[in-house]
């Protein structure tokens, strides 16, 4: 059997694992290599959407592997093309580039935001602005977009041509965004900043310096995408209009893939050779996303999303009026920041630990903020059963046993 010390043996410590290995899961269930049962509020960072093992989608996975799984890029294929025309069915968009994760999705938004900027202006319009706190990948670039020194710290030379500027923060904008820039990467909802939601004045003025500057507007909903709002993008919300938008995590329900979605004017600077990559694309992750599409883009999922949202908040509403736990609850959909009140006994830590003892997986933001990212379709009474299970977490670490 697998054990967690054999993860400090071989694999690069990267990562912090749980203690515990999931072996099994259906829906929102996971079950670990004990036979522990775990309801899941987290769908490994905002990606199982439809919850694991969606029959649907181990139909057309099963299907499909039986067909082709993979092709270089000299060859196209059908899922990829009935994937990308439903994509530009359902959005502002008229071109995708097929990736296979958010960090090379952004990598690919940048270099076609880049490019398009030197062919239409000149290659003195190159700079990329983002934005404090945001979170857009570890690759090279992508911890560069970051902004945060915790995640560049011993990495350097980084990139050049990056400049950053407070989220939510009209003043001093107009001396980022000038005729240099190429494109602002922004994200509508910053995820691992605990669900902070753009501001309409921001946007406001993001957007009127963009039109202004001949500025392209990239959106990283990589997080946020593909449901999770509850609607297909949370651009749909925000009343904006993107150039580019970045896809990931929700799309593939776990089968690795990303993508980017722009209009026809922006794709055309990037011509043959321009970019690439062996695995975008690819039959078995396409076949799988569009299955993911076709159900996500239902209103009944959509709809739900908001309903399950308003089970979510009040419940913590109840949880933090019986235990005074929580500073603020952020929700942009079934995506929900819980800032805790941080104790001798309470922070980030210990209360997921707790929370796993008593069988309830959930997410970190942040520092100091529980993140809730469940399954868009997750059953009512797991929703109840979970939250309870979080409750008597907190409940337990407030009145530690002597
Ligand atoms: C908003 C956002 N952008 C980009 C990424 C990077 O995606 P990936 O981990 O697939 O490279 C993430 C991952 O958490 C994300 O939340």
């Amino acid at each position: 059997m697998a054990t967690r010390k054999q993860f400090d043996d071989y694999m690069m410590p990267v990562y912090n694992p749980a203690n515990f290995i999931p072996s099994k899961a259906k829906g929102s269930i996971v079950w670990d290599d004990k036979k522990k049962k775990y309801i899941d509020f987290a769908s490994g960072i905002a990606v199982t959407s439809l919850g694991h093992c969606y029959p649907p989608l181990v139909k057309v996975l099963n299907e499909q592997s039986k067909k082709i799984w993979h092709l270089s890029n000299a060859m196209t294929n059908a899922p990829a093309l009935d994937l990308a025309k439903k994509l530009c069915k359902l959005t502002f968009a008229e071109k995708v580039f097929f990736a296979n994760s958010g960090a090379e999705a952004m990598e690919a938004a940048v270099k076609t935001a880049r490019k398009y900027a030197n062919t239409h202006y000149g290659k003195h319009k190159n700079e990329i602005v983002a934005f404090a706190d945001a979170f857009h990948g570890r690759t090279m670039m992508t911890i560069a977009l970051n902004g945060s020194e915790r995640m560049t710290a011993g990495f350097g030379p980084m990139p050049s041509g990056i400049k950053h500027h407070p989220y939510n923060e009209i003043k001093g904008l107009e001396k980022v965004i000038t005729k240099k820039t190429a494109a602002v990467v922004l994200e509508l909802v910053q995820g691992e900043a605990g669900i902070i939601k753009a501001k309409k004045n921001f946007l406001a003025k993001v957007k009127k310096l963009c039109k202004e500057k001949n500025v392209l507007i990239i959106l990283d909903e990589v997080q946020s995408g593909v449901g999770r709002t509850g609607t297909l993008f949370a651009y749909e919300q925000f009343n904006i209009k993107p150039d580019i938008v970045t896809t990931a995590k929700g799309l593939g329900n776990g089968f690795p893939i990303g993508a980017i979605l722009t209009k026809d004017h922006i794709a055309e600077s990037m011509q043959v050779g321009a970019h690439g990559t062996t695995f975008g694309g690819n039959p078995l992750a396409c076949s799988v996303a569009l299955e993911v599409i076709n159900s996500m883009s239902k209103k009944t999922v959509l709809k739900n999303v908001l309903r399950k949202e308003k089970l979510f908040i009040k419940k913590l509403k109840e949880i933090n009026k019986n235990l005074d736990c929580f500073e603020r609850i952020n929700t942009a959909g079934l995506w929900i920041g819980c800032k805790l009140k941080i104790t001798e006994t309470i922070n980030l830590d210990t209360v997921l630990q707790q929370c796993y003892k008593n069988g309830l997986m959930v997410l970190k933001a942040n520092n100091n903020t529980i993140r809730i990212a469940p399954s868009l379709i997750i059953e009512d009474k797991l929703i109840k059963d979970g939250l309870n299970i979080m409750e008597k977490s907190i409940a337990q670490l407030q009145r530690p046993r002597v």
